[in-house]
């Protein structure tokens, strides 16, 4: 698993993830959309260390991991003020979902103890890679464990649902489809998956990307991707990738259209933006591939460029 008990504290690996698929199929009247997205955890991880204490406060504190904040990136001359604008400060309050989901779970559960928590953090935000919730998911995980409440996981996920609507897939990771608003989740076993994921110098606000898109008018089923997956056919499965929010996302930024074009280049087995955005992937032949082209287009100044695979649980 991605929790370790340590001595004094519990440690969580928490995933980022890519939507190999996602279609709007409606506007809900509570203001959601419904949605099937394929979802798959990937190895752009960032940690999460929680300490109970016998006070009442919950303080965060949050750090670029070695090597990923903006001052250190512009001193390797890999950004210059597009550093600030990808790994720029994180929230240590309420307005992190961390924050809140400690704070949700020891209400539900009747504890009476605090949480100090460091998140070391690697995945960029506003970014369509769950940074967010995943952070929030560990959170739950954790604290599950350090006040030993014994929740089991169907509890969790119904919290965590409170939370945000990709929260419960991060408690089990792996892949799983994904409907309703995105916390229904049902999960399935996918090839090791080789990606190259580009964080460009924008990011995109989830409200924003949502409110400009239109359901699809003939959707497309998961179906396609979920059984060429299945059969280990990752080439077949590229060809099927799908995002229905990536258009809404390009009239927004021209980031995601210079993206698209510099990746239709790469000879790539299928890309397109993850989620509401602004990162976009591409699917690889094999790992050497990956972090090949990932060095590539990060060389060229167009934002965070990682070599990730998809995380097998
Ligand atoms: O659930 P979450 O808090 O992550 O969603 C953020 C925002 O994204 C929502 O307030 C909503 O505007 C939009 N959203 C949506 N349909 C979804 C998921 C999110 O419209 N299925």
């Amino acid at each position: 698993m991605h929790l370790r008990r340590l001595a004094t504290h519990i440690e969580v690996l928490a995933p980022a993830k890519i939507n190999l698929f996602l279609e709007v199929l409606a506007k809900r009247s509570d203001g959601y959309h419904e949605l099937e997205t394929l979802l798959v955890a990937v190895t752009i991880c960032d940690t999460l260390l929680f300490e109970s204490h016998s006070g009442d406060e919950i303080s965060l504190n949050c750090r670029w991991g070695r090597g990923y904040s903006a001052a250190e990136l512009a001193r390797a001359r890999q950004f210059d003020a597009a550093g600030e604008a990808i790994f720029g400060e994180i929230p240590v309050g309420p307005e992190n979902l961390v924050w809140r989901a400690i704070a949700r779970l020891r209400e539900a559960a009747g504890v009476k103890r605090g949480a100090t928590v460091w998140l070391i953090k690697r995945i960029p935000a506003a970014a369509g890679l769950g940074g967010a919730s995943t952070d929030a998911a560990a959170a739950l995980l954790a604290a599950n464990e350090a006040w030993k409440l014994h929740w089991p996981l169907h509890r969790l996920v119904e919290l965590a649902a409170e939370l945000g609507s990709d929260v419960p897939f991060f408690l089990t990771r792996g892949a799983a489809v994904c409907r309703g608003r995105g916390e229904q989740m049902e999960p399935l076993g996918v090839p090791r998956l080789h990606l190259v994921v580009v964080r460009p110098p924008v990011g995109l606000s989830t409200p924003e990307v949502f409110r400009g898109c239109q359901p699809a008018s003939g959707p497309v089923a998961s179906t396609g991707i979920v059984a060429a997956l299945a059969r280990g056919e990752t080439a077949a499965a590229g060809k099927r990738l799908r995002n229905g929010l990536q258009a809404a996302a390009a009239s927004l930024t021209p980031w995601i259209a210079t993206l698209q074009d510099e990746f239709q280049r790469q000879g790539l087995l299928g890309h397109q933006m993850s989620g509401s955005g602004s990162s976009y992937f591409g699917l690889c032949h094999t790992a050497r591939l990956a972090r090949r082209i990932a060095a590539r287009l990060g060389g060229r100044r167009m934002g965070a460029a990682y070599a990730a695979t998809a995380a097998a649980n």
